[in-house]
């Protein structure tokens, strides 16, 4: 079976209804990132950064896949595909693919802020301030923030390297080192980048730029992969 890795950014959701991060709506236009989502702003105002993910984890219980997500369900017939994204979403998962690696954390797990490892699921929108790990400690959003480590991009990069075909979508290309998985992929294998706003033309070999959102890009180009 051939392996297809797919690196999807927030675009992929935005037909969902998520709002990006860049796009002339997206969050870090609205918000300053510095005061939201990193260590320093958690340490000045929990409260505030707490608010800012219950806001999100809300409208994520209120949101569904979308023709995207599911057309990467179906690559799963012939493929051995891997998902790596940027989002804290779940819709990968609750479209029904099956490998879905997180780069930048979960939305619906919180973690504990004295040991990392002990991370929970959240069934709930809102967590707050006093809600404790079982040592005892405030539990703060399972989120990589600017400024910290990205502890999955190890077995990301491992899997990006033996992708037999890598699909980017609905990604700026901008965050590191998320960015930097395509310098793993081989550079002679077929790439493909669907994103209505994709100009990136150097740098990425054998790449293959589909101007389209997910929703009516992926699923064609599922469906030429299928009849392969
Ligand atoms: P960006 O907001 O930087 O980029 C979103 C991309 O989606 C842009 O290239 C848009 O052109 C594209 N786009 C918009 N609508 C689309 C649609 N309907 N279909 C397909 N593409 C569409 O978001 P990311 O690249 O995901 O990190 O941002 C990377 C990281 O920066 C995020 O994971 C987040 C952020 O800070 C953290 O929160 C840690």
């Amino acid at each position: 079976m051939k392996r297809i890795v797919v690196l999807t950014g927030a675009g992929i959701s935005a037909e969902s209804g998520i709002s990006t991060f860049r796009d002339a709506s997206g969050l870090w236009r609205n918000y300053r990132f510095e005061e939201l989502a990193t260590p320093e702003a958690w340490d000045r105002n929990p409260e505030l950064v707490m608010e800012f993910y219950n806001m999100r984890r809300k409208q994520l219980f209120e949101v569904e896949p979308n023709a995207a997500h599911y057309a990467l369900v179906e690559l799963e017939e012939k493929y051995d595909v891997h998902i790596i994204t940027q989002n804290v979403d779940d819709l990968h998962e609750r479209a029904g693919s099956t490998n879905v690696l997180h780069l930048h954390g979960e939305l619906k797990k919180a973690r504990s802020t004295v040991a990392p490892n002990l991370v929970y699921e959240l069934d709930r929108w809102e967590l707050k301030i006093g809600d404790k790990c079982e040592k005892g400690s405030q539990l703060r959003p399972h989120i990589v923030w600017f400024g910290e480590a990205v502890p999955m991009i190890g077995p990301a990069a491992e899997i990006s390297s033996t992708a037999d075909i890598f699909i980017i979508i609905g990604t700026s290309l901008v965050v590191y080192p998320a960015a930097g998985l395509t310098d793993y992929a081989k550079p002679d294998i077929p790439k493909f980048y669907i994103d209505p706003g994709a100009s990136y033309a150097g740098g990425i070999s054998n790449l293959t730029i589909i101007q389209k959102k997910a929703g009516e890009g992926v699923p064609e180009i599922v469906n030429s992969l299928m009849k392969r």
